[in-house]
């Protein structure tokens, strides 16, 4: 089975195959994660996004990652909480699981995740990790070609919640 590892760093200098993107419908660039990846991969991303004509919440679209060290950008669409009973846990996990069927679709071998829907769209980090953490365990079971899985914590606090995701999961 495919590695899954933790740490805390900056999503934009991960060197893998693809990171993805915690972006919104648009596709056309935000602030927090979704800022950063635009800033690091230059404006032809921008250009790159634009014909992709938006994305569904709890879909993926895929980009070439430009100046990024990562081959390819994936971008998803997480749920803004407004609850819980909205069906943002269903979205939720469709975000991973969509992901890891692009990436499986492509041939890709490594992935880094960020924490999609922790930051402006306001999940409980908690809750948020857990789905993570089992949608990916679950995934990689039946995974021909992903090697390794990273989710990648901006701080600390986010670092904790998944370890303790991960080991309850
Ligand atoms: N590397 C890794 N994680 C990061 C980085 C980074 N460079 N920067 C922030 N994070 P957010 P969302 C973490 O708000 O909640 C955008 O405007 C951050 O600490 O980026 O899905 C989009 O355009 C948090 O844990 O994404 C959308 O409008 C996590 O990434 C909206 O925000 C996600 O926080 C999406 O909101």
């Amino acid at each position: 089975m495919a590695e899954i590892t933790i740490r805390v760093g900056d999503i934009t200098k991960e060197d893998v195959d693809a990171i993805v993107n915690a972006a919104n419908n648009s596709l056309l660039g935000g602030g927090g994660v979704d800022g950063a990846i635009h800033r690091a991969a230059g404006p032809e991303l921008l250009a790159a996004c634009v014909p992709l004509g938006g994305c569904p919440t709890g879909k993926a679209k895929m980009t070439s990652g430009f100046n990024l060290p990562a081959r390819y950008i994936i971008h998803t669409v997480g749920p803004i909480w407004r609850g819980g009973e909205q069906g943002e846990a269903e979205l939720l996990r469709s975000c991973y699981l969509h992901c890891l069927q692009l990436a499986e679709d492509n041939g890709l071998k490594t992935i880094a995740f960020p924490a999609i829907s922790c930051g402006v769209y306001g999940y409980p980090l908690d809750q948020a990790c857990g789905i993570a953490c089992r949608t990916v365990k679950e995934s990689l079971e039946s995974s021909t070609c992903i090697e390794e899985v990273r989710f990648i914590c901006f701080n600390d606090a986010i670092e904790k919640a998944y370890r303790k995701a991960m080991a309850q999961s």
